[in-house]
């Protein structure tokens, strides 16, 4: 006889308790606790057969060879780097983003268009002929792509016993369900459990394995927070709906930086790939308009310029406004109150909205000088010069820090066309300007900056 067991979990952060609690005691949300029934079945389960047919051993760190684990090319340069190179062979990766923002297309891009590779992609939330219908219009063809419409995780390990399989795909895990426990699919405990049989297969097999989550409403993926630590790398694959970019952020990688960025456009024919996604960041405009600043800025290994708009005016009420999108906002409370204190100016009577353009979220120091410039610029309402750009991080007494890399930096802004470009003088005093074709404009203090934006 199984026997059969609930236990209450908490459905944001995967906590258990024995009985309901109102308030759960390890990520302090209340009413968050469901009951849910496990079954123990003891007697036979394809997760111990898969278990017992690979003996593991312990071996020497120096006999374990990393050759016969070469990454993979999944066919996309942009997903390649951001998992840091390509796939790693007995990887899990989960890739979570909003719905319709284009997972589904992703995957299935990536499952035909990598080589000699066999591929299951297994689907529980559309029928064959809705994956059939959406690789013809993306227009790829694979010989080694086998599509299974398929939500229980034991008829799952069977066909992949028969098939094995190179590469898996799941869209999604929210859709899996296992016989071992006797939940709901899309519960707290079915998707730990099946997640977990996934680890436990792309372990012992060494196969990579994609496991698509849905995110909830505050923008987290659905499911326990531990379904996070059990995942080798976590993808967020982001964008807003109405605009066709899409960017992919690795937010947990064991096996590269997190810090890479995979930039997509959506057409009507998939996901294309932008290599050069700088050219996308700078707005085409034929005039000069104040507020505006261009920053070179360093997103992973990549240099990025990246355009800074600011619109700086009265406070309508009596607590001025501070709003930014894809900048921290305390970071721009902090610049202006550097531009307060060392200039002089009256920015805290003032309203400052602040937008990086094309819906990138910058964390780079690099960017400071350009908004500090984009600010003045748009409180003084001249424009910048349009062929300069900035890359400098500024320091809590108004002085302008060196950044690291400023090489690449500075070829990328020569590469795409700008005449100047404004750095740190600590920057500068380690470089030779014959180097370069750009103008090197290297300041020390903020009241530099005035100087060089008004004369
Ligand atoms: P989809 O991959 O189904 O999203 P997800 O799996 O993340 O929910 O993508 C669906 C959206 O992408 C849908 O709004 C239509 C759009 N789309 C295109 O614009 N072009 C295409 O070639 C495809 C396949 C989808
Ligand atoms: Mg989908």
């Amino acid at each position: 006889m199984p026997k059969v067991q609930t236990v209450f979990f908490c459905q944001n952060c995967g906590a258990q308790s024995t009985k309901w609690i109102g308030r759960c005691p390890s990520c302090n949300e209340w009413n968050t606790y469901v009951e849910e029934i496990i079954t123990k079945d003891s007697s036979s389960s394809s997760k111990k057969r898969l278990l017992s047919k690979n003996q593991t051993k312990p071996r020497l760190i120096g006999d374990i060879n990393i050759d016969e684990h070469k990454r993979l090319d999944s066919g996309s340069n942009e997903l390649n780097r951001v998992l840091g190179g390509g796939i790693v062979p007995g990887s899990l990766i989960l890739i979570g983003g909003e719905p319709g923002i284009g997972k589904s297309t992703l995957m299935l891009q990536v499952a035909l268009s990598i080589k000699d590779i066999v591929v299951l992609y297994i689907t529980g939330e559309e029928s064959e002929q809705q994956i059939k219908m959406r690789s013809e219009r993306i227009n790829a063809h694979s010989k080694n792509c086998y599509i299974l419409n398929e939500t229980n995780t034991q008829n799952i390990f069977q066909h992949i016993e028969d098939l094995n399989p190179g590469m898996v795909i799941i869209d999604s895990v929210q859709t899996l369900q296992t016989e071992l426990i006797e939940s709901s699919a899309g519960s707290i405990s079915q998707i730990r459990e099946c997640a977990s049989e996934f680890q436990k297969y792309s372990k012992l097999t060494s196969t990579p394995v994609f496991l698509i989550g849905h995110i909830t409403k505050d923008g987290n993926i659905a499911g326990p927070k531990i379904l996070e630590h059990m995942v080798d790398t976590v993808l967020q694959f982001e964008g807003d709906r109405n605009n066709m970019y899409r960017i992919l952020r690795s937010v947990k990688n064991r096996f590269g930086s997190t810090s890479e960025l995979g930039i997509f456009e959506m057409q009507s024919s998939g996901l294309r790939e932008v290599s050069n996604p700088s050219e996308i960041l700078l707005s085409q405009r034929d005039e000069n308009h104040s507020g505006i600043a261009v920053s070179s800025t360093i997103e992973g290994l990549r240099p990025l310029l990246i355009e800074v708009q600011s619109l700086v005016s009265s406070a309508a009420y009596g607590n001025p406004q501070r709003s930014s999108t894809g900048f921290d906002t305390r970071r721009l409370n902090m610049l202006l109150a550097v531009l307060e204190k060392r200039c002089g100016f009256r920015l805290g009577a003032k309203d400052v909205f602040l937008n990086i353009a094309g819906g990138i979220r910058v964390d780079d120091p690099a960017i400071d000088l350009a908004v500090m410039a984009s600010v003045l610029s748009s409180n003084e309402d001249i424009a910048v010069a349009m062929k300069s750009c900035f890359a400098a991080e500024v320091g809590l007494s108004g002085e302008i820090r060196s950044i690291n890399r400023i090489e690449q930096r500075i070829s990328e802004a020569e590469k795409l066309g700008f005449d100047e470009i404004v750095i740190s003088k600590y920057n500068a005093a380690n470089l030779n300007p014959e180097n370069y074709k750009i103008k090197i404009v290297a300041l020390q203090k903020i009241e530099d900056l005035l100087k060089y934006l008004f004369g």
